[in-house]
């Protein structure tokens, strides 16, 4: 019986256990391999990039164009099978633009924003088409060292578990003083200084006197200010906010998208906000696109999205937004059902199995691509302007 000691994934790139190091028995594990019909993983392409990159590239938008992605593809491979988490993506973002990314749990929000950072867990995650092009060069055909000029310097990320990430063992003045070490080689005095003005700028109350303190002895609200110091200490062109209010009550939120709002329009970054929450984009986004089960299925300006939303999914979610105007007692519509499982899609348009407007033809063939319907409009549902509801 061969034993090895080896990252816990088979041959076959299928992880076997999430993390960490152990012992696999092969035999064992040759004998749990999935019954499928698709070649093996390990024999279909995904994208690696070599294209290297002059040191002190300069960067520059094209017409004030930041973003391109198109048909993006990532999927995961795992033991049960392959998981397709993103299923041709397509938006773009301008300079002082910025784009909510919106969909329930799962939708595929934050393995886009990882695709665009070039961060996908991977193995099991692999991005197998597509194109990411920043400026006029296409970060998927990028090789790692050069990815690592982009990353953090041109575009920045505030993670979704931001307020659990910064190092309880550390003062924050000195792990945002790290980004000024790490890369632009300051000193440890020239650092703190510019640590403690980057904590001014995102308002952080007598930010010399705490630049020593602990993580712990900030407020959550306090904290993602100091995530949001750190995404844009480099002055990156480009800032992805991964649900950056989410566990933040309502007051809070609210001081973070403006805090938000007011440092993108010092610079003039694009901001790409990801979140499942109608109600945070409303003031802040320029552009909405809604994604479900990793797709697009409908792009439109902020006021039409809400003015006149065209998908039956986006219909549900404004439906299950609160309202002031509501009546007393009056329930909350919800989508009825779960979103669907990644290894067993429904036929047809993944929505339809949850849609009350669904036709018998939804059910049927592949899901309906995103078609625009009007400039700067686009819908993912060929019944769009004649929903009518059914039982
Ligand atoms: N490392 C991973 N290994 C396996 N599957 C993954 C991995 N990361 C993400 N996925 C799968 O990809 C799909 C999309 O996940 P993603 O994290 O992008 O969802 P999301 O829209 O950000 O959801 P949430 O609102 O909960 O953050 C999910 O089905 C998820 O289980
Ligand atoms: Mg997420």
């Amino acid at each position: 019986m061969a034993r090895y000691d080896m990252p816990l994934y088979d041959e076959n790139l299928a992880m076997v256990e999430s993390e960490g190091r152990g012992t696999i028995d092969l035999e064992q594990t040759a004998a749990r391999k999935p019954k499928s019909s698709r070649p093996p993983a390990k024999n279909r392409p995904y994208i690696k990039g070599t294209q290297v990159l002059e040191s002190g590239h300069s960067w520059s938008p094209v017409d004030g164009r930041l973003l391109t992605v198109e048909d993006l593809q990532v999927e995961f491979r795992m033991r049960d099978g392959v998981a397709h988490a993103i299923n041709g993506v397509g938006f773009h973002l301008d300079q002082r633009e910025t784009l909510a990314i919106l969909g329930e749990s799962g939708s595929g929000k934050s393995v886009t924003a990882q695709a665009v950072m070039g961060i996908i867990d991977s193995p099991p995650g692999f991005v197998t088409e597509g194109t990411v092009d920043y400026c006029g060069v296409d970060l998927l055909r990028l090789a790692e060292k050069s990815r690592q000029q982009v990353r953090g310097a041109q575009i920045a990320m505030i993670f979704q578990d931001a307020l659990s990430s910064l190092n309880p063992v550390f003062p924050v003045g000195w792990q945002i003083a790290e980004m000024f070490r790490v890369h632009k080689k300051m000193n440890k005095t020239d650092a703190l200084k510019q640590a403690v003005r980057l904590m001014e700028r995102v308002h952080i109350p007598a930010a010399a006197d705490r630049v020593a303190s602990y993580p712990h002895q900030f407020s959550g609200g306090m904290r993602q200010r100091i995530m949001i110091a750190m995404a844009i200490a480099l002055d990156p062109a480009v800032l992805i906010a991964d649900e950056p209010t989410t566990a933040l009550d309502v007051t809070v939120q609210a001081q973070i998208m403006d805090l938000l709002k007011e440092l993108q329009s010092d610079s003039g970054m694009g901001l790409i906000l990801i979140t499942h929450d109608l109600g945070v984009v409303a003031d802040v986004a320029d552009r909405i696109a809604v994604m479900y089960a990793g797709r697009l299925v409908e792009t439109a300006p902020v006021d039409q999205l809400y003015a006149t939303p065209r998908h039956p999914y986006t219909i549900g979610l404004l439906e299950s937004v609160p309202r002031l105007d509501a009546k007393l007692g009056e329930t909350l519509p919800a989508i009825g059902g779960l979103p669907p499982n990644l290894l067993a899609m429904p036929d047809g348009c993944p929505f339809n199995p949850r849609c009350r407007f669904a036709r018998p033809q939804c059910s049927i063939g592949d899901p309906p691509p995103l078609v625009q319907i009007e400039p700067g409009r686009a819908v993912a549902c060929p019944w769009w302007d004649r929903l009518e509801e059914r039982s």
